[in-house]
């Protein structure tokens, strides 16, 4: 089994994410937060480096020393100053408070454990100012694909086509899994890239987080889910949205 995960390659994920319509929502959000701004598992800098170009006292925690050279180096290249760091969101510290702390792009779904999930969570309270904000964005889980990938493994291949950023196009092919007890959605990815040998990545394994359980999670470290909109324009949640975007407050 392969062990080189996809955050091992960030010219590779970055080209996977694109910028995407989470931008300005965050960016919002900040003006609107008094106070720092943290974000847990930033990796490449996608949306810690458009925060920080509209202020001085930005934060990036991630756990990938890849993911985070990557990110220093693209804040380098535009000039914005933030502090990166290395660390764990399930158990972080810092000396300070923060008016804004976001976990953008499903990353909590990282955290595979209900004491993984609550560690994370009351970190975060801890480090909230009262008047501050959580703000996130998770999957709306799919029941029709999970079901699919529980009975049988689901198989895909998505196109992924760089921008005018330069870069190269490449697929994905996916096989998805679920387990149903645990709530973990299990995707193997085959990289296919022309001029590179098809490379298998380690599988990505990720928490579905269902529309009821959230607001316990929350509540059970002291956070209360705010708003919930079903995309990043601030539209509606409902049962078609990919995603839940959150705002949450310290109880
Ligand atoms: C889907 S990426 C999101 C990166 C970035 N927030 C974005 O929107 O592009 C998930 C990130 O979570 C990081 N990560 C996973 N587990 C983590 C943990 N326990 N603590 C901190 N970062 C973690 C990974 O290294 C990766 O950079």
């Amino acid at each position: 089994m392969s062990e080189l995960s996809i955050y091992d390659l960030p010219p590779v994920y970055d080209v996977i994410m694109g910028p995407g319509p989470c931008e300005p929502f965050y960016r919002e959000q900040a003006r609107r937060s008094g106070g720092p701004i943290l974000e847990l598992a930033c990796g490449t800098g996608r949306l810690t480096i458009p925060v920080a170009e509209e202020r001085d006292d930005v934060t990036g925690l991630d756990i990938s020393p890849s993911m985070l050279a990557s990110a220093r180096g693209k804040a380098n290249e535009a000039g914005v100053s933030i502090q990166f760091v290395k660390g764990d969101m399930r158990s972080f510290s810092f000396e300070r408070r923060f008016g804004m702390v976001f976990v953008s792009c499903n990353s909590l779904a990282h955290l595979l454990r209900a004491e993984d999930m609550q560690s994370c969570l009351r970190a975060i309270r801890t480090h909230l100012l009262p008047e501050g904000i959580f703000v996130f964005d998770i999957v709306n889980p799919d029941i029709v694909t999970l079901g699919r990938s529980f009975a049988d493994p689901v198989e895909q291949d998505c196109e992924m086509s760089a921008d005018e950023g330069g870069g190269e196009d490449l697929t994905i092919r996916e096989r998805l899994t679920y387990d149903p007890v645990a709530q973990i959605r299990t995707a193997h990815w085959r990289l296919l890239r022309a001029g590179h040998p098809d490379r298998d990545l380690s599988p990505l394994h990720l928490r579905q987080i269902f529309p009821q359980e959230l607001p316990m999670l929350l509540n059970a470290a002291g956070l209360r889910l705010d708003e919930r909109f079903g995309d990043f324009e601030g539209g509606r949640f409902t049962a078609e949205s990919a995603n839940q975007v959150c705002v949450a407050r310290p109880v």
